[in-house]
């Protein structure tokens, strides 16, 4: 098929910007549409916590927001082949924090903040003549991207033609904001109606963006039934009416960051084959987070951020009693809900040695976590795809999670008499389900060391790369763009 011309938008991409896993998404789908022989280029904010070394592209650009115009710079970096533009501008940008304080509070200019980042990614195009086939937007943040195309006058610029999708990661963060900020926007009081942006007399930037865009993805196929049955945050029915136009695309992983094999981050590396480096990794992830060093105790993982949807009122019921119970470890990278970030502050002064929680963002510690541990903890509410477990799995550290949405796709439940599985599921959000399952868990943890061999070959042989992801986002582009 021909190139693509594709540009992404997004508030988060690795290695620059990275809270959750879109950053993971946005730091390896490029290079894999990249690799099918498209020319695809990212536009994001130039946050203050990006230091690495970028040349001035274009200079002063002027954006109009509303009645308003915006000045900023752009700036450009190559990595992994891939173009990134970086949206200088410092009232909105330069500060401590990508969506809110050190306190969690959100930043009160959100919607301003992100209505600017995707009307500058039109204006960087038309300045510099450029004509992208598709924009492609993610999340929220960059979703008024998709109905711009339409409200605003571009005909006659570059970007006349182009087409737009969004994908949508967490139906969870919609961008629901004071209708005061249709004006700043610019997208004009004829759309603030229920079919479009209009959400309980408030702005709704993600409904506003899925009613408008092209073709929509969330990011895997049960995620996508799910929100379109209930689970939709309020949305539902404004997916279903997509129709064939909306779907589930499961994220990919980037193996050339996520592998024992190579990992640089870990103390030893290991393959499925040969799995004595994963013993080395487990005694230092001990070291590391002050557990007892006890090869014979099994330790979970957990990273997370700490969030309602990741199941911390699940764990939160029934830690203690595991922690006094039973021989467990417990290591948890983490933060966000202080509540939360407190009570496992208290949990790692009083089962020392069985439990440590390390507060903050470090990606060295994440792979010191996915290689040292036997199982990884994800009892999530919702989850629309998940990448720690599909990580997991690559690390011979076994899932536990709940049945739901991209966890489900991903993960294959333990049979013990037909001796399959690449983790463990359980299926009720309650406590009671998870304490069982842990137990199971452990049971077979302690008494079937022949069954966790082949758990662990298994799960370390699925192969979760980003090339068939990348293959299904092709096609939904050639659908809005009508080509075969
Ligand atoms: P979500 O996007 O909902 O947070 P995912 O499982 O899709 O969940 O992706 C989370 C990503 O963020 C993973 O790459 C994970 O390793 C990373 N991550 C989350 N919390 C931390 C942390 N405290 N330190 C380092 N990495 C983290
Ligand atoms: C969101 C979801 C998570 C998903 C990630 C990347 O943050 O919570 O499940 O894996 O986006 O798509």
């Amino acid at each position: 098929m021909r190139k693509l011309k594709i540009v992404m938008t997004a508030s988060e991409m690795a290695p620059f910007a990275k809270t959750g896993g879109l950053a993971d998404v946005v730091g390896s789908l490029p290079e894999a549409l990249a690799g099918r022989g498209h020319e695809v280029s990212v536009i994001m904010p130039k946050y203050a916590s990006i230091h690495t070394d970028m040349e001035l592209f274009h200079s002063p650009m002027g954006v109009w927001m509303g009645s308003k115009q915006e000045w900023c710079a752009v700036y450009r970096k190559k990595i992994r082949g891939i173009y990134v533009y970086f949206i200088e501008h410092n009232q909105f940008f330069n500060r401590d924090g990508i969506y809110h304080d050190n306190y969690m509070n959100d930043f009160a200019d959100n919607p301003m903040r992100f209505a600017f980042l995707s009307r500058a990614a039109m204006q960087l195009c038309i300045d510099k003549n450029y004509s992208p086939d598709i924009f492609h937007a993610h999340d929220w943040q960059t979703a008024l991207l998709n109905a711009y195309l339409y409200i605003w006058d571009i005909k006659n610029t570059s970007i006349e033609n182009a087409h737009s999708v969004l994908t949508i990661h967490n139906m969870a963060y919609q961008g629901t904001y004071s209708k005061e900020n249709v004006n700043y926007m610019g997208i004009g009081w004829n759309n603030f109606t229920f079919d479009k942006f209009e959400d309980h007399d408030r702005v709704n930037m993600l409904k506003g963006g899925i009613s408008f865009a092209e073709a929509v993805n969330t990011v895997s196929p049960t995620y996508a039934e799910e929100v379109i049955s209930g689970q939709g945050y309020g949305l539902d029915s404004t997916l279903r009416s997509k129709g064939s136009r909306f779907g589930g695309i499961l994220n990919g992983a980037d193996y050339t960051i996520w592998n024992p094999e190579t990992d640089n981050l870990i103390r030893a590396n290991y393959t499925k084959d040969n799995m004595s480096g994963k013993w080395i990794c487990k005694s230092h992830l001990q070291d590391r987070f002050g557990l007892e060093r006890n090869y014979t105790f099994p330790i979970f993982g957990i990273i997370s951020r700490f969030t309602y949807q990741k199941g911390y009122n699940l764990i939160s019921q029934i830690i203690e009693k595991l922690l006094s119970e039973t021989s467990i470890q417990i290591a948890v990278l983490g933060s966000g809900d202080k509540d939360i970030e407190e009570y496992f502050s208290y949990l790692t002064r009083k089962y020392q040695g069985k439990f440590c929680c390390h507060i903050g963002f470090s990606e060295e510690l994440a792979h010191v976590v996915e290689a040292g541990s036997d199982f990884f903890l994800m009892p999530s509410l919702f989850e629309p795809c998940g990448l720690n477990q599909i990580y997991s799995l690559k690390y011979g550290t076994l899932p536990i999670v709940r049945n739901t949405g991209g966890l489900s796709d991903t993960v294959e439940n333990c049979d013990v008499e037909r001796k399959s599985g690449t983790g463990f599921k359980f299926y009720d959000f309650t406590p009671e389900a998870l304490y069982g399952t842990i137990l199971w868990v452990l049971s077979v943890y302690y008494k079937r060391p022949d069954l966790m061999d082949i758990l662990r070959y298994k799960a370390m042989s699925q192969d979760f790369s980003w090339g068939r992801s990348a293959e299904r986002y092709e096609q939904m582009y050639k659908m809005v763009l009508g080509i075969s």
